[in-house]
């Protein structure tokens, strides 16, 4: 058989951690543990897909190099695949640093949305903004997560509320897509609260899912339908009504439930099966069986209640030994998590969630992939895979998540484009 071909090769990496394992689907339980780690490892790229993965000794016996092929130098850092953020909301105007000002000072957060901020404040914003503002805002964005290692995102709409507006911001998202390295999926949030020109709740889940959703869907704008199941915002029955809809137009479902209030979105999963649940952070034992009966991969979100202070986090164990496919997040978005790194959710992960750096790990990468359906493209490098791998300047990956609020990493590859963050530092403490 002929050796595969490398028009990049990436060496000199202390331990490689390929994530692979999964059979195709998300790791559960002690597959969780596995980070598919190779010591002294290489991984061979050409036209942007990893064409081999091995040990740094075997290169010259298994790869087929040509006067082309450019060799990155890791520099004995961690190499791995780069993060997968599978929850973020990336488009919308302004910011709301005095409303959170007002939660630390005691404020909730749904007692701000019910008086008509919050997210209504971001959408009256938004409303407003041009398209190409809203672009060149998100696409800062997208700059910081990819400087952090971020190389597939989910990005949400429901900052419009009208018809008009989510298709800017979905087109948007569109345009964001095409022009920066970072894939990102889209999601139609039209049911992310009540628009203040609504006085019937049920006038607007109709707009939504009788006129939104097929207009977006005929429009090829989302992949995803989700809501904001939640107390102030859609009820379980509405949060059925409106991600059936989509089903009906071809949008999979996904769900925001149980960020702060249990009431039903959890047994409308079971039913209908999303692709995700995210949140979850308030759950009683008869949640965690829906979710397991839904099968779906629940996406934790660490960084809202850490941003929300007083938020209360998931029971990630429970749902690991419940069987539950887990997967982390940013939850990028003005309102309850300001916070574009997944390095830094990984540290809440292991502090706040007890997850173990392994558990953590695979949950930010091949579990987050498949939480937006791109399990079989991205989050571990197996050979067929786009080669979207970062190098960070640390000797183990333990150091990862100990290492809060930093960035490690150096060098991004995306798709076999090489993204250089900053030069290696290799500090004494990373031996
Ligand atoms: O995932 N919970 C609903 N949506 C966002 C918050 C959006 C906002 O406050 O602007 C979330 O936490
Ligand atoms: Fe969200």
């Amino acid at each position: 058989m002929d050796k595969p071909s490398a028009d990049i090769i990436v060496k000199n990496c202390s331990e490689l951690l390929t994530m692979a394992g999964g059979g195709g689907k998300p790791k559960k339980g002690t597959m969780l543990n596995n980070v598919g780690m190779i010591r002294r490892g290489a991984v061979g790229i050409s036209d942007g897909v990893i064409t081999w993965v091995g040990r740094e000794d075997d290169i010259g016996s298994s790869v087929k190099k040509s006067r082309r092929t450019r060799v990155v130098d890791a520099e004995g850092g961690v190499v791995m695949p780069g993060f997968v953020d599978p929850h973020t909301h990336i488009v919308f105007a302004g910011s709301r640093e005095n409303e959170w000002l007002d939660r630390l000072a005691g404020k909730s957060y749904l007692s701000i949305l019910k008086a008509g901020g919050g997210i209504i404040s971001t959408v009256k914003a938004t409303r407003k903004a041009k398209k190409q503002d809203l672009i060149r805002k998100g696409l800062g964005y997208l700059r910081m997560m990819l400087d952090f290692g971020t190389t597939t995102i989910e990005a949400k709409s429901g900052y419009g509320l009208t018809l008009k507006d989510e298709i800017k911001i979905l087109e948007c998202i569109k345009e964001l897509n095409s022009i920066q390295p970072v894939d990102v999926v889209p999601t139609f949030l039209g049911a992310h609260a009540l628009p203040p020109e609504f006085e019937r709740k049920e006038d607007y889940v109709k707009l939504v899912a009788d006129t939104m959703v097929p207009e977006i869907a005929r429009r090829g704008l989302a992949s995803y339908c989700d809501v904001f199941c939640e107390r102030g915002a859609f009820s379980a029955a509405e949060a059925k009504r409106i991600l059936e809809a989509g089903v009906a137009h071809g949008l999979k479902p996904k769900i925001h439930t149980n960020q702060f209030n249990d009431i039903g979105g959890t047994e409308v999963a079971a039913k209908i099966h999303p692709e995700s649940i995210d949140h979850l952070d308030v759950i009683s034992k008869k949640c965690l069986d829906d979710v397991a009966t839904a099968g779906s991969v629940a996406v934790l979100l660490p960084g809202a209640a850490f941003f929300l202070d007083g938020g209360i986090y998931p029971d990630a164990k429970a749902m690991i030994a419940a069987g539950v496919p887990l997967a982390l997040g940013t939850d990028f978005n003005p309102g309850t998590s300001f916070c574009y790194s997944m390095q830094f959710i990984l540290s809440l992960a292991c502090i706040k969630l007890g997850l173990s750096v392994e558990q953590a790990l695979n949950c930010a990468t091949i579990n987050a992939a498949h939480a937006i359906g791109m399990g079989g493209v991205v989050g571990s490098l197996d050979v067929g895979k786009q080669a979207d791998i970062i190098i960070m300047d640390l000797g183990s990956y333990k150091l990862i998540p100990y290492s809060i609020a930093g960035n490690n990493v150096n060098t991004v590859i995306k798709k076999g484009f090489i993204h250089k963050v900053k030069d290696p530092h290799k500090a004494d403490w990373t031996e």
